[in-house]
């Protein structure tokens, strides 16, 4: 079956690679100055077009490149998990500063925890590139996703993905307010490890 994304699904590969070296090199620059890794690991891919697809479909647009491409925001996703949370916010500054991109969209869910207790930072990007996009710009614009978690958070978000997709669950709202209460916990240890960071680095 062909892709959703039509003959785009190159130029989406490109840019998700270029934006992926960028922080690579930037933390890779970052830690021969200071020797700590500003993010602990990085995933970076392009939506499968049958996940894209699943996505059109529930939210109710034709299952179209255009869609794809200009309507999703997330077809290039890019997740950096960070062991601090100042970490998170160096991320940001340095990708705020990229002069081919602009920011659409940032959710703070950080500061703003949603109410089942998911923590994360959430960025929207127009990237302006080389290539032609689907609207015939030129420059092409191009979306970028990017979400940055703590270690923590993301593994609070895995757990609470798996549970989402199982159909049948007993003490659902028991279920629901322990992971609210593991989501709390763990944030006030994000805090708490951040601190004595901190009071290392001062030492
Ligand atoms: P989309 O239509 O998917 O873009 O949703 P949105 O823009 O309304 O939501 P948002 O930007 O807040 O979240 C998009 C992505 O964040 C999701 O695809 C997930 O990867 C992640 N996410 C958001 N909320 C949750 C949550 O409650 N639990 C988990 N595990 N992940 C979440
Ligand atoms: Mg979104």
């Amino acid at each position: 079956m062909s892709s959703i994304y039509g003959e785009y699904d190159k130029i989406l590969e490109i840019i998700k690679n270029e934006i992926q070296n960028r922080i690579i090199n930037y933390t890779n620059q970052e830690y021969q100055k200071t020797g700590m890794k500003i993010y602990e690991h990085l995933i970076a891919r392009v939506k499968t077009s049958e996940s894209m697809c699943e996505k059109c479909r529930r939210k109710g647009f034709p299952e179209t490149p255009e869609t794809a491409l200009k309507i999703m925001r997330d077809s290039i996703g890019i997740r950096i998990v960070c062991s601090f949370i100042d970490d998170i916010y160096a991320n940001i500054n340095y990708i705020k500063s990229f002069p081919d991109c602009r920011v659409l969209e940032e959710k703070d869910y950080i500061k703003h925890a949603k109410s089942n207790g998911y923590r994360s930072y959430h960025m929207i990007l127009e990237i302006e590139t080389a290539y032609p996009d689907i609207q015939g710009n030129s420059p092409g614009k191009y979306f970028v996703e990017i979400q940055l978690r703590t270690i923590a958070m993301d593994s609070w978000a895995s757990l609470e993905h798996k549970l989402k997709y199982k159909k049948h669950i007993e003490n659902q709202e028991l279920i629901v307010s322990e992971l609210k209460r593991c989501a709390d916990e763990l944030a006030a240890c994000d805090v708490s490890m951040q601190t004595i960071r901190t009071l290392i680095q001062n030492s």
